[in-house]
């Protein structure tokens, strides 16, 4: 019989100044909170990544690489949500 490894979710938020100072300060604890009270520190992972050149649609957070902006906590909850299955 195989056993199959769960692949995490990739989360990688930007911390350019742009984005950090848009709302990734405080969307980075949110993360950090909802994955600590989901006990979900084994299904994401969480990381910082550079500027990825989309300053002005930020704040920006990847998920499996694909870029997003985020526009509220509600939504990076839902996000967060969404890719939990
Ligand atoms: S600082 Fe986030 S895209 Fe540039």
């Amino acid at each position: 019989m195989r056993t199959q490894k769960m692949e995490r979710t990739k989360i990688a938020i930007c911390m350019g100044s742009s984005c950090f100072s848009r709302g990734n300060r405080t969307n980075l604890g949110v993360i950090q909170e909802w994955m600590e009270s989901n006990k979900a520190n084994d299904r994401f992972e969480l990381t910082g990544r550079l500027c990825c050149e989309q300053c002005s649609k930020g704040p920006i957070i990847e998920i499996n690489d694909k870029a997003i902006k985020v526009e509220s906590i509600e939504h990076l909850h839902q996000l967060l949500e969404k890719n939990y299955d």
